[in-house]
């Protein structure tokens, strides 16, 4: 479904990725790993198009995507939930929703996805009249995912969806997140709590000052002393 060959991208003369190869198969939850300024949140924002790439090519689902600008990239089926939510805090969470199903003309198809969207996280359903801003950090997160699933996503990208929250919260959102990947939706997730991401991810690219310094399975990273020592810490 995507591909990333040989990507790079600079901040000015600061080099923030480097020769990335990158592959997200249909239906897979893949996720990329790796320490604070590993280049994480660049590589979603290079894919999404918020980010314009100094060389190489990205392609999803056949089509080279890396000249496109951001909206027509959201227009080809990829739904980018960015760190720290950016969610419209004075509106509801039900405005909320309704904002990430905008460009969605299919009223049947927009009340499928209401469904989905309340029935992996009824939280958000009792709370449908509060303000965003008034809700908690994990519900925050949760209705973040929520507005990007109502763009009803081919591609869903979410950058650190466990930033900030407590254990009990984070695997809450994990669940939902193996949820989404059940319905059929791929996802390309980013996280810094390693333990996590391996423990649903399909494939797992380790991100460190740019490159990529390994990936594979679960069961082949595991097998590495690093990773178990840096990332896993046993
Ligand atoms: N707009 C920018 N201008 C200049 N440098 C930037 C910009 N955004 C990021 N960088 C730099 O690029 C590098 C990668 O940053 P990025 O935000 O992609 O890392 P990250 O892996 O997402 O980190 P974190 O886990 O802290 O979110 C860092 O060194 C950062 O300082
Ligand atoms: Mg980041």
């Amino acid at each position: 479904m995507l591909e990333l060959k040989k990507v790079y991208h600079y901040y000015g003369k600061a080099k923030a990725l480097e020769e990335i190869n990158l592959t997200v198969e249909d239906n897979s939850l893949d996720a990329v790993i790796g320490p604070n300024g590993a280049g994480k949140t660049t590589l979603l924002r290079a894919i999404s198009g918020l980010e314009e790439i100094d060389r190489g090519r990205i392609i999803f689902n056949g089509e080279r995507i890396d000249e496109l600008e951001a909206h027509e990239i959201a227009g080809r089926g990829i739904a980018h939930c960015p760190e720290r939510r950016r969610l419209f805090y004075d509106m509801t969470v039900m405005e909320n929703i309704q904002l990430g199903a905008f460009t969605l003309k299919d009223k049947a198809k927009y009340s499928k996805l209401l469904d989905f969207v309340f029935e992996i996280f009824p939280r958000l359903h009792e709370r449908m009249k509060q303000r965003a801003g008034t809700l908690s950090g994990g519900e925050q997160q949760m209705l973040a995912i929520a507005r990007s699933l109502m763009a009803n996503p081919k591609l869903l990208l979410l950058d650190e969806p466990s930033l900030g929250l407590a254990p009990k919260v984070k695997s809450r959102i994990f669940e939902a997140i193996l949820q989404i990947k059940q319905e059929g939706t791929t996802t390309l997730l980013v996280e810094q709590d390693a333990v996590l991401a391996m423990a649903v991810a399909d494939t797992i690219y380790v991100l460190e000052d740019g490159k990529i310094e390994m990936s594979g399975t679960r069961e082949e990273l595991e097998k590495e002393p690093r990773i178990k020592r840096v990332y896993l810490g046993i």
